[in-house]
Parts: C-alpha cells; sequence; structure tokens
C-alpha cells in the first residue's frame, strides 16, 4: 500500500530583514521533514513554541510552498501538481486551525459556513447542499435547529465543531489540524478529541495532529514526530516512544507533561529556546540538553534507526532498556 501523504526533505525559509544596511538573513522554520502517513491513521507533530510546527501544516495543506523537498498526495505531486491535479489536490486536504474564533465568518450562518465550499466546489443545487450540511452538522455532534445560526452564538467547543464540519464538507482524506484544541477548555478538550477519534473512524480520514502538548496527542496518534527548531528529533510508533523515549528532548518534554513524566524527576526543557536564525552548530538540542558532549556542539547527529523508530542523538543508546537518566 502506498502512503496518503509522503513528505521527504520538506524545507521552508523565509527571508528576514534585518534593516536598511544588513543583508536579510534566511531563517529556516522547516529544516527537511521526511514522513509518511497511511490512509486513516493520525501523525502527531509535537514540539514548543516556533518549532515549525504551523509552517509544515501550511506546506502540507498547500498554503505555501516548500523551499526544497518533495510531497506526495494521493498519488499526486502536491509541489508542482499539473493544472489538471490542482482541484483534486485541494479536495484531498483541508485545515483546522487552533482558534475557531478567528476561523469562522463572524456574519455567516452555520449553513452558509457549511455549505460555501459546495458552492464553490461542486454543482450540487441547494436543496443537496443543505441535505449535506445537515447531515454534517449530525456528524460533528451539532443540531440541525442550529442551521440557521450565527457563530457567536455557540460556545468555543461547538464552534470548533462547527470548523471541523466545515473542514469535512468536500470529504478530504486528510485533515491536517493545527493546535485544534489548545484554545479550549480541559473538559471540552476530551469531547473534541473524542469527536475526532470517531469522524476519523467513520469516514478514514488521515490526520496531522499538531500540538504543544503530548498528553493531548497520546489518545489521537499512531506515530509521533517530535521537533525541535524546524527538525524531527525523534519520529516513530506511539506505544515505542511513550513507553521510552530515546532523545533526551523527547525525556524533557514528557517529563513537562502532567502525568508522563517521571515523577521523581522533573525536568523542564531548561533555558531558552535558540534564535532560528541563529541555530546552534552541530546537535540543535545541544545548547540545552543536560547531557551535551564535545562531540553534540561539533557534528549534527543524524536523524537514524534505533529500536523501532528514528531519533536524532549521538548518545540514543544511553536510554535503551533502563529508566535511569
Ligand atoms: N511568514 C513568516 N515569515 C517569517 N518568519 C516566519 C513566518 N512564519 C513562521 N516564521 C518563523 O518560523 C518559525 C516557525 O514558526 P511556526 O509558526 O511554524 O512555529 P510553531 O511551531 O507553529 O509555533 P507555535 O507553537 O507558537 O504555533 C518561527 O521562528 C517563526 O517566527
Ligand atoms: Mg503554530
Amino acid at each position: 500500500m502506498t502512503a496518503l501523504v509522503t513528505a521527504t526533505g520538506l524545507k521552508r525559509s523565509y527571508e528576514i530583514k534585518q534593516g536598511w544596511f544588513r543583508a536579510p538573513a534566511q531563517l529556516q522554520a522547516v529544516g527537511g521533514v521526511s514522513f509518511a502517513l497511511d490512509a486513516g491513521k493520525t501523525l502527531a507533530v509535537v514540539g514548543e513554541s516556533g518549532c515549525g510546527k504551523s509552517t509544515l501544516a501550511r506546506l502540507v495543506t498547500l498554503i505555501e510552498k516548500p523551499s526544497a523537498g518533495t510531497l506526495v498526495l494521493d498519488r499526486l505531486d502536491a509541489v508542482n501538481p499539473p493544472a489538471s491535479a490542482a482541484q483534486t489536490l485541494r479536495r484531498t486536504v483541508q485545515i483546522v486551525f487552533q482558534n475557531p474564533y478567528g476561523s469562522l465568518n463572524p456574519r455567516k450562518r452555520v449553513g452558509a459556513i457549511l455549505e460555501e465550499p459546495l458552492i464553490i466546489n461542486t454543482t450540487l443545487s441547494k436543496r443537496e447542499r443543505r441535505v449535506q450540511a445537515l447531515d454534517m452538522m449530525t456528524r460533528v455532534g451539532l443540531r440541525p435547529e442550529q442551521y440557521g445560526r450565527y457563530p457567536h452564538m455557540f460556545s468555543g467547543g461547538q464552534r470548533q465543531r462547527i470548523a471541523i464540519a466545515r473542514a469535512l464538507m468536500l470529504r478530504p482524506k486528510l485533515l491536517v489540524a493545527d493546535e485544534p484544541v489548545s484554545a479550549l477548555d480541559m473538559s471540552v478538550q476530551a469531547q473534541v478529541l473524542n469527536l475526532l477519534v470517531d469522524l476519523q473512524r467513520e469516514l478514514g480520514l488521515a490526520y496531522l495532529f499538531i500540538s504543544h502538548d503530548l498528553g493531548v496527542v497520546r489518545h489521537i496518534a499512531d506515530d509521533v514526530m517530535i521537533m525541535y527548531l524546524g527538525i524531527a528529533m525523534e519520529h516513530g510508533p506511539k506505544e515505542r516512544i511513550f513507553a521510552q523515549a530515546l532523545h533526551p528532548y523527547t525525556r524533557a518534554l514528557l517529563d513537562a507533561t502532567p502525568g508522563l513524566g517521571r515523577k521523581r524527576q522533573r525536568m523542564v526543557p531548561k533555558g531558552e529556546l535558540p534564535s532560528p536564525l541563529d541555530p546552534p552548530n552541530g546537535c540543535v538540542f545541544s545548547t540545552r540538553c543536560p547531557h551535551v558532549t564535545d562531540l553534540c556542539r561539533a557534528q549534527r547527529p543524524p536523524l537514524r534507526p534505533l529500536d523501532g523508530r528514528l531519533v536524532a542523538c549521538h548518545y540514543a543508546e544511553r536510554f535503551l532498556d533502563t529508566q535511569a537518566a
């Protein structure tokens, strides 16, 4: 089976102006990310603010083009698609953002918000569009009588349900969810996560699920990719990584997550995230790693297979089969 999504060496840089007399600098937001995602599965992308998660989301949803690398979506070249494939690709992948307040047009009723993608992309009649909108509302746990209401009449969780419904109107195969529950209260977070799990099962959706919180992705992910300064530190099946994280950064993130860390040793990632304009030589995590050596400062560790996942640490063997750190 070929994967639904195959990304190889995806990079995205931005030019940053440095004032009148200095040449612009290159900020590498995504520095060469590769992954494969099968239909119906979830890849969670996790990391601190600024590590490149949303940039990766924009690349995968075709909002921006990568500076380098390839992206194949449902067997189509998504970086330079043939004209005939462009519309198909836009229907294949949809996105849900963190903030349902900002992403829904306040002047439109829910029905109109949900039917808009159908007006633009299909030849369905008004009646058919209404039937589909009402059907999708039921699927996401909204009631038919809410069809004529405006977004401000809904709670945050309900608004995120509307945003999810809108993203699914064209029956995409891949949903990119960029921090979809981060703005919601804890109890509501769980409801929306459960909804996403149910929809995945019913519709066979693949998710690229972005979060800064390992606790959130634990329930929803099949695979997890931990990112730091635009590159993957550890990437593999959720079971492997949660059972025994091999990268010091993953271990620090786990320890900082309530309910997941080793209780004796709370090691919140220490120190400042380096500027992405001036990333450390060698290992990008070397300036904050408790186990740093001269080798780490000098040489960037490759992402390599070890114990059923990929890990980018010279000393990843250190944590194999031991809970001691
Ligand atoms: N359009 C842009 N122009 C310049 N720099 C950008 C642009 N978009 C993102 N960046 C920079 O790229 C890096 C990655 O940003 P990105 O938004 O992808 O991170 P993130 O992981 O989504 O962070 P957060 O958790 O805060 O949402 C940051 O240093 C950011 O400042
Ligand atoms: Mg972001």
